[in-house]
């Protein structure tokens, strides 16, 4: 048989996921184990443990996937593997899986920066992605605004002074008692709230850098000041402040920047009003909304195949080289 699949392996941050992708995007086997239960007693993740757990589930979980093409490695053309940004410890499970099961088969083993994984995602089980693009990735790490000429030509516009946007609906659902995960919680609460509250919405005049600290203090002091307020309301004023700057920019971005479509990708794509959000956007600019099918939103080792397929196409040479965490080119 032919090597018509790569196999993706992600272990940045809590969840084991290992996956087998053609390279038209379509996902043969994807694997995913949470940790979820592992850290939701401490509130957040807990880097030793999620080491700890990676490596007992990475193995199991790869051969999961093999079992879906009968053990076949022929089929195998590469080993894709998120190389970071992440956990150090948890992306050293993958980075050594991969290699190690790279050397086995004989199989080339690239790295892949976990943000490349997170903007190819949209165009898993079908090519959905239009250039030039915009692209806002908002994920729990990142928050960036970029332009896109192809998957490869990147022009990061602006990104965050502080907090990213998941990371900031995480700790405001911590304020309000919502459990773990917090995002989707802290999202389900504030469709059910009123925006009532006028919340800051930093730097929201200025070109297309973010900051989300001032929004997260401004709802601590609320809920200090007023701790009977409505939570729901409170949620939704919340998420309408982020909503305001993370569409005023993208809007800003659009008049000045070339796009046949507004891709937004990263956990918080995963957001119902998010995906609101871009719909109204794209229907007022005439342009074509790509979002990720929600299981892609978040990490999956499915959208790291994806990537590495940009790789393997372009004939380069396997590759395990560390890059800063903003090299989001190929
Ligand atoms: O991309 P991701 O899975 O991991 C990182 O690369 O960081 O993103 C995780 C983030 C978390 O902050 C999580 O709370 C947020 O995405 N998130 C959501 C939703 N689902 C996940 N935020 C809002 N609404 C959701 N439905
Ligand atoms: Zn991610």
């Amino acid at each position: 048989s032919t090597a018509d699949l790569v196999l993706g392996i992600e272990t940045s941050c809590d969840d084991t996921s290992v996956a087998l992708v053609d390279r038209g995007g379509r996902v043969i086997a994807c694997e995913t184990v949470s940790q979820f239960d592992i850290h939701a007693e401490f509130g957040g993740v807990f880097p030793e443990l999620a080491s700890r757990a990676h490596l007992e589930a990475v193995l199991p979980t790869v051969s999961k996937v093999l079992k879906v093409v009968d053990g076949d490695i022929s089929r195998i053309r590469a080993i894709g593997v998120t190389r970071g940004p992440g956990l150090i410890g948890s992306l050293i499970v993958g980075v050594n899986t991969a290699q190690a099961l790279g050397l086995a088969w004989g199989k080339p083993v690239f790295g892949v920066n976990h943000l490349r994984g997170h903007l190819r995602s949209p165009d898993l089980e079908e090519k959905r992605i239009t250039y030039p693009a915009l692209l806002l990735l908002v994920s729990g790490g990142h928050t960036l605004l970029c332009h896109m000429l192809s998957a490869t030509e990147i022009t990061v516009l602006g990104t965050t002074r502080d907090d990213s946007v998941g990371e900031t609906y995480d700790k405001v659902a911590r304020m309000l008692d919502l459990g773990m995960p917090g995002g989707p919680a802290l999202d389900r609460l504030a469709a059910t709230g009123r925006a009532v509250h006028r919340f800051p919405r930093p730097m929201i005049r200025e070109g297309y850098e973010f900051s989300f600290s001032g929004l997260k203090s401004s709802v601590a002091r609320m809920l200090e000041k007023d701790p009977g307020v409505d939570r729901a309301d409170v949620a939704a004023s919340f998420v309408a402040a982020c909503l305001d700057v993370l569409g005023t920019k993208v809007r800003r971005a659009l008049g000045e920047h070339a796009a046949k479509s507004l891709v937004v990708v990263g956990g918080v794509a995963a957001s119902q009003q998010i995906r609101q959000l871009v719909e109204d956007i794209c229907t007022e600019a005439g342009i074509i909304p790509c979002l990720p099918p929600l299981r892609w939103a978040t990490d999956n080792a499915a959208m790291i195949a994806l990537a590495t397929w940009d790789y393997v196409d372009r004939g380069a040479e396997a590759d395990m080289r560390t890059v800063p965490s903003m090299a989001l080119a190929a």
